[in-house]
């Protein structure tokens, strides 16, 4: 029998509008020694060799980044696979956060996954109109916002030991 030192963590995000999102996979990845791969550098043969999945992007129109959501829908059929969910947005609240991560949760539910916790922060943003504005949550995440997510890690890990 093996025994692993401790739980093999992949995070899978997509990233792209500040990196924002990447910002808080990376603290998480350091918190789980976890590696990070985009959805278009993960392949599903991946997958076996990790034993708690993370999914994180920015939110667009209520929800994760299609390639997120894409590469969930293409998931083998696990049996109670453990992840968590986490991202980064322009609004936050605990209701709109509930909502926007609705869609992937759902997606993940069908395939087996337990989805152990969830996470968001906000994030700069300069869609549309705000760049003339010089952008909304100028500076997010910042300190406080990467120390919860170091936070959320940490007692992921103690939840998976
Ligand atoms: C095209 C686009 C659509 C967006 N739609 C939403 C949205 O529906 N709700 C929200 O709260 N934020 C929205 N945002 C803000 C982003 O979710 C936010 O800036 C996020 O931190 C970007 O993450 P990233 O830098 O990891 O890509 C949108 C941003 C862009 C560029």
């Amino acid at each position: 029998m093996t025994n692993k030192a401790h739980t093999q963590t992949l995070i899978i995000v997509y990233s792209y509008h500040h990196n924002n999102t990447l910002k808080v996979a990376e603290v998480m990845a350091n918190m789980l020694h976890a590696i990070i791969k985009t959805p278009g550098e993960v392949t599903l043969n991946d997958l076996k060799h990790y034993d708690l999945i993370g999914f994180g992007s920015g939110i667009d129109s209520g929800r994760h980044y299609k390639p997120l959501l894409e590469l969930a829908a293409t998931l083998p059929q696990e049996e109670r696979k453990p992840a968590f969910i986490f991202s980064t947005s322009g609004v936050q609240g605990q209701l709109k956060v509930a909502k926007d991560h609705a869609k992937l949760r759902s997606i993940l539910v069908s395939k087996g996954y337990v989805v152990l916790d969830e996470f968001s922060c906000k994030g700069f943003n300069t869609n549309s109109f705000l760049k003339f504005f010089g952008g909304m949550n100028k500076g997010k995440p910042d300190a406080d916002d990467l120390n919860r997510a170091m936070t959320f890690a940490r007692n992921l890990r103690s939840a998976t030991l």
